[in-house]
């Protein structure tokens, strides 16, 4: 056997060590970003696990408040309470509030995420040629969220010299299509509803006849498109798309619920799979281990189909979420703030009018001693009462299936009024639990980087892809092998 020089040796023992070390120094940096994350959500723990029916029912302003935060807190004018979400730090608060928001927003301004696909680009050396895309058939939101997507799986290719890619749960096939007409791409789009696959062709020749049309479009040639239905798990076989082995990158625009973290497991245990390009939604439907409020069956726990938490920094440490607290995490606080004039405008307590019926609809079924069967709702008696609690307690109370001798329409106007007088401790605390869906957002994301950096995919980033006002669940989970 032939000995290695000593150089070389040498050489190879350095570049092992400094990958080594800078890889350990990522590792520490992104732990210890998620862990100030994690200590901060034990703090609020029992403020995002509420649910603002429970507002009266529970005592919520006596219950979930350290003392400093409640006073602080409900001596705010309700204009004042439309900034929280902001987080900006203004004149009207008190130190109770000032403190807690820079720290939150020292967590979320942690170096771990990268602000903007540019920064990306220039990070980690990528390039791509702007091109001029025109989606067809498209809302303006998927629209933005395309053409920035494929600026970002462009790069990644062309980094990674691939030509292929598969877009997992690709819906209509917007970005599948564009990638592959505007970006020269093969792609195979994987949706498990089957009935999209003939809309996703249709609009794929649609495209393709665009660009044919729009010959002064610098377009690289069109690659192939093609469409399978079939329900993704993290055990999928996704070789099989490329029986000769050629590497491809796994992509997923708004990849909902499990989904996102089935694609990052699939992208770290095939072996051909070199690039991966993941933005995910719906985190309500995330199954978590360890949710208390939620807890599984013994059958659910055997299958051991976990997507939350994913690192194992976050399992040691039994971590869970709730309910509550993922849908809160759905929030769209960027968007909120963007229009926050306007509902000033326009009365602010507008917004939080219907989750306020909710809440003293609640508080009435207490006092009469009925319960709602699990899974009943009160459908739309919110919008069919146009504005009057009494018609909707009445739809409500009939939606829900209780006993209509314990509807009483006088005590119904009586806890209206009553509960009125805390319409703005209400608005209050429906504004303080807005401002803190980030950080539910950020534990999320930040797990899932985490846990592919444990793995050893050292070229892991979370980058802000999308413009928040424009597309709240913005953040993409992007790698390469
Ligand atoms: C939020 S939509 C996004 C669609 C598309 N990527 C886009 O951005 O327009 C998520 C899509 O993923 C599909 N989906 C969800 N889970 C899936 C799974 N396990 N396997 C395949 N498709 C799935 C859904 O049917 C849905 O069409």
């Amino acid at each position: 056997m032939r000995q290695k020089p000593v150089l070389e040796s040498l050489k190879a023992s350095f570049c092992g060590k400094y990958f080594f070390f800078r890889m350990k120094r990522k590792v520490e940096e992104v732990r210890t970003a998620l862990d100030n994350a994690v200590n901060l959500y034990e703090d609020v723990r029992s403020i995002v696990s509420s649910h603002a029916s429970s507002f009266f029912v529970l005592d919520y302003m006596n219950t979930l408040f350290t003392e400093d935060l409640r006073d602080a807190l409900f001596q705010l004018t309700v204009e004042a309470a439309c900034e929280l979400p902001s987080l900006r730090l203004s004149s009207d608060f008190r130190p109770a509030i000032t403190d807690f928001l820079i720290r939150l927003r020292n967590v979320l301004n942690s170096d771990v995420i990268v602000p903007s696909k540019e920064e990306f680009f220039a990070e980690c050396g990528v390039t791509t040629s702007r091109i001029d895309y025109a989606c067809v058939a498209c809302p303006d939101k998927k629209k933005h969220e395309v053409i920035a997507s494929c600026d970002l799986v462009e790069g990644l290719t062309r980094k990674c010299g691939l030509r292929r890619v598969t877009d997992l749960g690709s819906g209509k096939g917007h970005l599948g299509s564009a990638l592959a007409t505007y970006c020269g791409l093969d792609v195979v789009c994987i949706e498990c509803r089957a009935f999209l696959s003939e809309s996703s062709a249709r609009l794929h020749e649609r495209h393709v006849k665009r660009l044919e049309k729009k010959t002064k479009i610098e377009a690289k040639g069109s690659g192939t498109f093609r469409i399978e239905a079939d329900l993704i798990n993290s055990s999928s076989d996704l070789e099989r798309l490329n029986p000769d082995g050629e590497e491809f990158a796994i992509i997923g625009l708004h990849a909902c619920g499990n989904l996102a973290v089935d694609a990052a497991q699939l992208y770290t245990r095939t072996k051909s799979c070199s690039a991966m390009f993941i933005v995910g939604c719906c985190y309500n439907m995330l199954v978590e281990e360890f949710d208390a409020s939620d807890p599984y069956t013994v059958e659910e726990r055997i299958a051991g189909r976990f997507r939350f938490p994913v690192s194992s920094f976050l399992r040691e440490k039994s971590f869970g979420l709730s309910r509550n607290a993922k849908m809160l995490g759905l929030y769209a606080p960027d968007r909120i703030n963007a229009s926050s004039l306007e509902r000033i405008s326009n009365g602010p307590l507008d917004s939080s009018e219907s989750p306020f019926f909710r809440a003293v609809l609640d508080f009435m079924m207490l006092e009469s001693g009925v319960e709602k069967a699990r899974g009943a709702t009160v459908g739309s008696a919110f919008k069919k009462a146009k504005g009057d609690f009494v018609t909707y307690a009445e739809i409500s109370w009939k939606n829900l299936n209780l006993d209509p001798s314990k509807f009483d329409e006088g005590r119904a106007k009586e806890l209206y009024d009553q509960c009125s007088l805390l319409r703005k401790e209400f608005h209050i605390f429906q504004q303080f639990r807005t401002a803190l869906s980030p950080l539910i957002e950020f534990i999320i994301l930040v797990d899932r980087l985490l846990a592919l950096l444990e793995e050893g995919f050292e070229n892991s980033w979370l980058v802000r892809a999308f413009d928040p006002v424009i597309s709240p669940r913005c953040y993409a989970l992007v790698s390469h092998k």
